[in-house]
């Protein structure tokens, strides 16, 4: 059996994750992996962070911190980030270990023992006042192309021409200032002309690869390869492995060693297993079975597709096996923001830290998915956003799975019921659970993970047309059989649905397996719910997404970052005066600060008339007051709320469902006292995060001021029954 080894780039620790990264190499590999684990495929998922390089000493002098601070404090939260987002690594390292210094120096001695590098002194940008050679971007000057001042010494970002430091006209030193020198410094660079041909010939066989990503790197070696230096003149690194005077202080280039980190990591991973040895079948071929796929963004496939191959090639045979190549080399495009590049510096950027304080993780797996840059770059757009979680997600597989189970319990008590005889529509729904297995595995197998969920969800709207056309509300009253089997049915896919959407949505799909009240693990496969299992009461999957949603997280989080980009924004989409009105409902006393920078300054005070107009009291009317959902529930569960001393979150039995509330009821009502008690609740009323826990309702109490006093029906009713 095929056996997988399946890393994502490992991110610099030199700021957060932000969605286009989530989108381009992470997300892909975990609904990849997520989906062999479900095969019951052999496969471990490897990353870590790229802790070296000027990427990381640039960070550090910027923030005027060390490069140590800087990658221990970024270390920590890309991983907290990838948690939260529920991207499932079997071990999530780090180039600091002290397991990946050694394997690194071990390729470069290999490399230099197999006579493939080559020790050469050039001319290097030297500044004299901070004694130490300059990296390309730390040398700035005038563009000889276009005469655009201030440009760095690897390109000039007016006119886009690459650049060397000795071609800029007056040369200076980005950190001090000061004019540079050049000086003699001796690197060992790396002969890759050995490996062209074998690089090139490999390369040709690997059909399987996307056709752009093989022509153009095939292209590249056309063009013929030359020497490259891998090691550096900086102080911050994994230092050369040589007594050699001449390098002294010097260290490995960071893409020299940053794929090794693939290995090491995957070393440490077994080591803290205790299974030191298991390493060796990931990258060695041992039994003609594994296969290496690397999940990058398009900017680093010349890295894993020729450099990282060489370096392979360079070490020679590993005593205990050969080393394999990687097998499949997966690179997406960009992802873009309202139509212009994501840029850090401008804030123009979704953070995934951020956007996921405002909303849960599956939604934006979701839609990073639905948006994915498989094939071309692509746009994240909040409009978009909503419209695909509230039309998709919501209505579509939200309601699905609400409706069976809510039926189930209306009509069965929560006990799947026995099927009766099949018609053509119920024979067909099993062929379309059949064929949604396999052609959504089919596509996941492909790397095309946006059809794929769009595979999944044509099962959900397959459901609801099912649920439609057989319409169970009817056939309740007449014919008792027919009903049984169309929510046999229904359950069935709701069933399939908690397999076929782990990949994509984890949580949703743990939530449907809770419902479902399965304890048997998740595989890929449709396997029949048993007539007479009990589920548990339904509850709502997934809230809709608000404007309200968008603009507090729009001011809140970019906002702080650029009122600039805020603006821009959200005058694409919400008047002024709203934008004010929710920010200061949502975000409470830190609200007109914030505004103040967005709208430069000239933001209406708090308009007090106008909220006394709205407490005038006046008339309702009769269809106004049969807006509200108002019905007999019955508490079930109680418990303190995390965040708040004063509320309970209680869990109400309406009939058909369960919901979660939070009330203030802390000072007038014990647990016990609470538990069981009969209670009248308004269902739907927007729900509302109070504290950070969900509240889908509202109880009703009656409140003198001194005491509060729940509400409850004064004879034996039944759940759910309707207040009118
Ligand atoms: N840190 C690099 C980047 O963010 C990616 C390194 S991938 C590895 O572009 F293979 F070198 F690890
Ligand atoms: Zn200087």
């Amino acid at each position: 059996m095929v056996r997988y080894t399946v890393t994502s780039a490992l991110p610099y620790a030199n700021g957060p994750i932000h969605a286009g990264h989530l989108a381009g190499a992470y997300l892909p590999a975990d609904i990849f992996v997520r989906y062999l684990r479900l095969k019951g495929e052999e496969v471990i998922y490897i990353c870590g962070t790229d802790e070296h390089g000027t990427p990381i000493t640039f960070r550090a002098l910027k923030e005027g911190k060390s490069p140590r601070e800087i990658v221990d404090y970024y270390h920590e939260h890309i991983k907290t980030t990838f948690e939260r987002a529920k991207i499932s690594f079997d071990y999530f390292g780090r180039t600091e270990l002290p397991v990946h210094y050694r394997i690194s120096q071990e390729f470069f001695l290999k490399a230099l023992e197999n006579g493939h590098l080559v020790k050469k002194i050039k001319k290097q940008a030297y500044c004299e006042h901070d004694k130490m050679f300059l990296p390309d971007r730390y040398v700035i000057g005038t563009c000889p192309y276009c005469g655009a001042e201030n440009q760095r010494g690897d390109q000039c970002e007016v006119c886009g021409h690459p650049l060397t430091p000795e071609e800029l006209i007056n040369p200076r030193c980005n950190l001090c200032g000061s004019p540079i020198t050049f000086k003699d410094s001796a690197h060992y660079y790396i002969k890759m002309q050995n490996f062209e041909a074998t690089l090139k010939d490999w390369i040709q066989k690997q059909e399987h690869w996307k056709p752009n990503v093989r022509n153009t790197v095939l292209g590249w070696i056309e063009e013929g390869l030359e020497e490259r230096a891998i090691t550096r003149d900086l102080n911050w690194g994994i230092p050369v492995p040589l007594e050699d005077e001449d390098v002294r202080g010097k260290v490995l280039y960071v893409w020299f060693e940053a794929p090794i980190g693939y290995v090491s990591i995957t070393v440490e991973h077994f080591k803290r297993l205790g299974r030191e040895e298991e390493w060796k079948k990931f990258w060695l071929d041992l039994d003609g079975q594994t296969k290496i796929i690397h999940f990058i963004g398009k900017d680093n496939i010349p890295f894993h597709a020729i450099f990282w191959p060489a370096f392979l090639l360079a070490y020679g045979r590993h005593e205990d096996g050969r080393w394999l190549l990687p097998y499949d080399i997966p690179a997406n495009e960009y992802l873009n923001l309202e139509g212009r590049k994501f840029s850090t510096s401008r804030n123009w950027a979704i953070w995934v830290h951020e956007f996921l304080d405002a909303f849960p993780a599956d939604y934006l797996r979701y839609y990073l998915t639905a948006i994915m840059p498989e094939t071309r770059d692509s746009d994240f757009s909040f409009a978009d956003f909503k419209v695909k979680i509230n039309e998709e997600l919501v209505n579509n597989l939200g309601n699905f799975v609400h409706r069976a189970l809510t039926f189930v319990n209306r009509y069965f008590d929560g006990v799947v019921p026995e099927r009766g005889e099949l018609d053509d529509l119920d024979r067909q729904a099993f062929g379309e659970i059949q064929k949604a297995f396999e052609e959504t595995g089919a596509l996941i197998a492909q790397y095309r993970f946006k059809d794929a969920l769009k595979r999944v969800m044509e099962l959900a709207i397959f459901g609801n047309r099912y649920f439609d056309y057989q319409k169970p509300w009817k056939t309740a009253k007449t014919d008792r059989e027919r009903t049984a089997t169309t929510i046999n049915v229904s359950l069935q896919i709701v069933k399939a649905l908690g397999v076929l959407l782990e990949p994509f949505l984890p949580d949703a799909s743990e939530k449907i397996w809770h419902l479902l009240n399965i304890e048997e693990l998740r595989k890929w496969e449709f396997r029949e719910i048993k007539a007479g299992h009990r589920v548990r009461r339904a509850e709502i999957l997934f809230r809709k997404v608000t404007d309200e949603d968008i603009i507090a997280y729009i001011v809140g989080y970019i906002g702080k970052g650029n009122p600039e980009s805020a603006r821009l924004l959200l005058e694409k989409y919400y008047k002024k005066e709203d934008v004010v009105k929710i920010a200061r409902e949502r975000l409470g006393d830190e609200a007109d600060s914030v505004l103040r920078k967005i709208y430069g300054g000239k933001i209406e005070a708090v308009d007090k008339s106008g909220k006394k107009e709205a407490e005038k009291m006046g008339y309702v009317k009769f269809d106004e007051f049969m807006k509200l959902d108002l019905r007999v529930g019955k508490i079930v569960e109680v418990s303190d709320h995390p965040n708040a001393n004063k509320l309970y979150v209680v869990k109400v039995d309406l009939g058909d469902e369960v919901r979660q509330l939070v009330a203030g009821l802390k000072k007038y009502y014990s647990k016990d006292e609470l538990l069981n008690h009969y209670v009248i609740v308004i269902t739907n009323l927007e729900p509302k995060k109070l504290r950070g826990v969900e509240s889908q309702g509202m109880l009703l109490a009656a409140d003198d001021g001194k005491n509060v006093a729940l509400l409850m029906p004064d004879k034996e009713v039944k759940l759910g029954a309707r207040i009118r």
